[in-house]
């Protein structure tokens, strides 16, 4: 465990267990924010953030392996439970008895402009529930329950931190000073374009993405899928198959490569099938120390639940107090 002289500082961040993670979760977030632990100056707390989860359409009989999935995961992409603490988010019910608390200082109508909120409602017009509206007050528990002061996340979940710091100023302002004001920290990461050569990876398209567990046999399936042109032209392409496949080159081959296969794009011409292989591998290559760490802790169930029961002792020691603190202040004690 880590000591330190002066008061850490506090960070939290949970992720949903919507399945293996990808490329683009690893390289464009998750890497950036458990190298946090490294900081003697930080206290982490990392989440599987399961009763997020369940806001939106789930299979019940699949969500435990889901949520051990995710468990692995962490473990395998380099959180060292010596250094941060894992919780699984449904073991503190702290948070869901704060989110209550929460949910009596916030307006409705706030909530319903959320863009978050406005897109689920698209995607998922026959499971809009409660829980899909409070997701953001859900939020605010998770962090301000251990008091954080900083939240590693993406752009798009800037409204709901801004949100987060609203429920703290409201509560100091109507009970007394009680939580601090958390930050965003925005993780600095790799933008990782979809196989399909529009937008990013994404979850919600299975053929955009190169999962952390995929074998070699899967990425170059997948990556033999990527559209292509003749390998030939006046102009590097910016957008399509071809530019996701100069910069899957240049995260896992380096710019000196890239540079090389602009080059050639731009006089002979590009054999994609053989890019195509030597780019598997090195992504291959890339994946398999966490594949191996993945399948360390795959067999060793009771070491995971050991790194579980240790963060949930710890971050639920401070939950107890600051929800404590919450219902004093707020009469209910
Ligand atoms: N809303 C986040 C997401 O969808 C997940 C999340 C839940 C979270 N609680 C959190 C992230 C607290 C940071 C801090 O990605």
């Amino acid at each position: 465990m880590k000591t330190s002289s002066t008061t850490p500082t506090r960070i939290f961040s949970g992720s949903r267990p919507t399945g293996p993670l990808h490329l683009g979760n690893y390289l464009g977030g998750i890497k950036g924010y458990l190298a946090l632990q490294e900081k003697k100056e930080y206290d982490c707390i990392y989440a599987v953030v399961d009763l997020h989860g369940i806001t939106s359409p789930y299979n019940p009989q699949n969500y435990p392996q889901q949520v051990q999935e995710l468990v692995l995961e962490y473990l395998a992409c380099g959180l060292d439970p010596e250094k941060a603490h894992l919780i699984i988010q449904s073991h503190i019910p702290e948070h869901i008895e704060l989110a209550y608390l929460f949910s009596t200082i916030y307006p409705v109508s706030r909530l319903q402009q959320l863009p978050t909120y406005k897109d689920k409602k698209k995607n998922q017009p026959h499971y809009v529930n409660l829980g899909l509206l409070s997701y953001p007050v859900l939020m605010a528990a998770d962090i301000l329950i251990y008091k954080a002061q900083l939240v590693p996340v993406g752009k798009d979940q800037l409204p709901h931190l801004e949100l987060t710091r609203e429920i703290a100023r409201k509560f100091n302002r109507l009970f007394g000073k009680t939580f601090p004001e958390p930050q965003a920290y925005l993780t600095p990461g790799a933008y990782v374009p979809s196989l399909t050569g529009q937008g990013k990876m994404s979850k919600t398209n299975p053929k955009s993405y190169i999962s952390l567990i995929d074998n070699l046999e899967t990425i170059k399936n997948k990556l033999a899928k990527v559209p292509t042109d003749t390998g030939k032209g006046k102009k590097i392409p910016s957008t399509g198959g071809v530019a996701t496949l100069f910069t899957l080159v240049q995260l896992f081959q380096g710019e000196e490569k890239r540079k090389e296969y602009e080059k050639l794009y731009l006089s002979t011409g590009i054999k994609y099938q053989s890019l195509k292989k030597e780019l598997a591998l090195a992504i291959y290559q890339a994946l398999q120390p966490i594949q191996e760490k993945r399948n360390y802790y795959l067999r060793r169930p009771k070491l995971v639940r050991d790194i579980l029961t240790a963060g949930e002792k710890y971050a639920r020691t401070i939950a107890r107090e600051t929800l404590n603190e919450a219902k004093e202040k707020m009469g209910l004690l």
